[in-house]
Order: C-alpha cells, then structure tokens, then sequence
C-alpha cells in the first residue's frame, strides 16, 4: 500500500484539541519505536538519538514525545503525565498496575522472561535463592510454583550472580542466548514471551479517547506492515 503521510497527519490531527503526551523508552526499544510512529505519520521535530533533550515537540502541532528510562514508562502513564507510553512487557508485568492497559502489541524488541541456572547447576530442593531486577515477577513466578524463594534484587548483570554464590538462580531476558552462554549458564523455564507494548492508563483512554484512538489506529496500522514486510 502506497503511504500518504499527510493523511495520517490529517487524521490524527483532527481529533487533536488538547496536548498529548507520548512516553517513550530510551534505550534499545527506541531504535525500533521511531520507526513505528514515523509510519504513524508522529515525527519529532529534532533528532532525539543526538540530543540530550528529554522532551521533544513533532510534526503535530499538540503532540509531544518524552524519552525516559524504560522502567519509568509506566509511571508516568500512570500518573497522567503521559498520556500513551512504548514500555516492555517485562517491564509492565514488573510495575504491574490495575490502572493501566496495552491497547497494542507493538512486536518490537521481542524477547523472553526465563529462569536460568549455572549448565548443569544441581538445583537445591528446598529453598531457592533467585536473583534478579524482577522481584515482583520473580515472587509472583514461584509462589504459583509453590517454590520457596529468596529474592535477590540486582540492577543490571544478573548472571553474575549463580557464578558468585549469590544466587542458585536467576529471573532475566534472554534473546539470542549469548549472554547466558558466555557466562556458562542456561536458560531453564519461560516465564513470558516478551515484546514491547503501547500502554494507557485506563482513566486516559477514557477521557482522551477521541484523541487516543487514531493513534492507536495509525501504530496497529503500521505494526501490520512491519509483520508483513
Ligand atoms: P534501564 O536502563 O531502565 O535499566 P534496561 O537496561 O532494561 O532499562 P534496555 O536494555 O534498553 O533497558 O531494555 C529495554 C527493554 O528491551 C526491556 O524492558 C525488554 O523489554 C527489552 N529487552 C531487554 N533486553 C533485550 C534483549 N537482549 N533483546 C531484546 N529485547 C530486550
Ligand atoms: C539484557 C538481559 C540479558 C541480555 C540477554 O541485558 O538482561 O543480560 O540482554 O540478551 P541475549 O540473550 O541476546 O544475550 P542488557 O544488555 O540490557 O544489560 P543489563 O544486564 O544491564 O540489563
């Protein structure tokens, strides 16, 4: 289909009567993000990879992106200061929040949420320690296992941590595997496939939804093509 950037432009732009704040995740989910709002006709009026500016105006005159570290994503959804937010499912899953909902599968930075043990790690039978920067996934994960555990929380390198002594396991993303590999770990149990999500709060979309929906409309529109490119 051939893309008429103005007419993404003129839809979004006749439901527009108040500002609309779109969080997005710095870090690797941006790279594929840009891409996707680009297709929806939402271009930043500058560069965002080359500036240090935090937020940014675009080509739709009440449309304006903030770029802010993945975990706080849903934080900002949350509260209102966004009004749509690009955040993981990882991350989601994590913050874990009634108030908020994932209008769309975005199918970007896919990746899955496992456990994962030293190769051939006799595992104890009681309890567990299982470190990791998903405590509350963690937590959640084993008591549906009816596992014993004691949740180590990290902050980033987890698979450090079977090789220390600091933990038996470890809750992390795994993608190609390499990290594991290198470190002589292996990935035991899926927890969930991961991707990234556009996330509202259930108030905005309410309040918003004239605004929201084109949006919503515009990305589903553009992931589709991705799909099937
Ligand atoms: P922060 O900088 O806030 O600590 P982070 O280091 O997890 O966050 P990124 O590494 O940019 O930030 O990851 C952002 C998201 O990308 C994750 O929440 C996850 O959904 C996805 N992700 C993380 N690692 C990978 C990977 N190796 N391959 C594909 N997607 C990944
Ligand atoms: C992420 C994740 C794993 C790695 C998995 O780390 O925490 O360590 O990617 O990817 P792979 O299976 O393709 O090797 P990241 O690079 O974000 O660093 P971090 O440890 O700071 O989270």
């Amino acid at each position: 289909m051939i893309r008429n950037p103005l007419k993404d432009k003129e839809r979004i732009s006749q439901a527009m009567t108040q500002p609309l704040t779109i969080a997005l995740s710095k870090g690797r989910i941006l790279d594929d993000t840009l891409p996707l709002l680009a297709e929806a006709g939402i271009h930043p009026a500058e560069d965002i990879k080359k500036s240090r500016k935090l937020i940014f105006d675009t080509n739709h005159e009440h449309i304006k992106l903030v770029v802010i570290r993945a975990t706080d994503v849903p934080t900002y959804v949350e509260y209102g200061a966004a009004d749509l937010g690009v955040a993981g499912k990882d991350v989601l899953m994590e913050y874990s929040s009634s108030n908020l909902c994932e209008p769309l599968d975005l199918n970007i930075a896919t990746c899955r949420l496992m456990t994962a043990a030293l190769k051939n790690a006799e595992l104890p039978v009681g309890r567990l320690k299982v470190a990791t920067k998903f405590v509350n996934v963690a937590k959640r994960y084993f008591a549906e296992q009816g596992r014993q555990v004691d949740i180590i929380k990290l902050y980033g390198g987890m698979e450090l941590a079977p090789i220390m002594g600091l933990a038996d396991l470890i809750v992390d993303i795994v993608d190609t595997g390499s990290t594991l590999k290198a470190n002589g770990l292996e990935a035991l149990d899926l927890i969930a496939p991961i991707s990234s999500r556009l996330v509202a709060s259930r108030a905005s979309m309410k309040v918003k939804h004239s605004q929201i929906q084109p949006i919503i409309d515009q990305m589903a529109a553009a992931v589709e093509r991705q799909r099937n490119a």
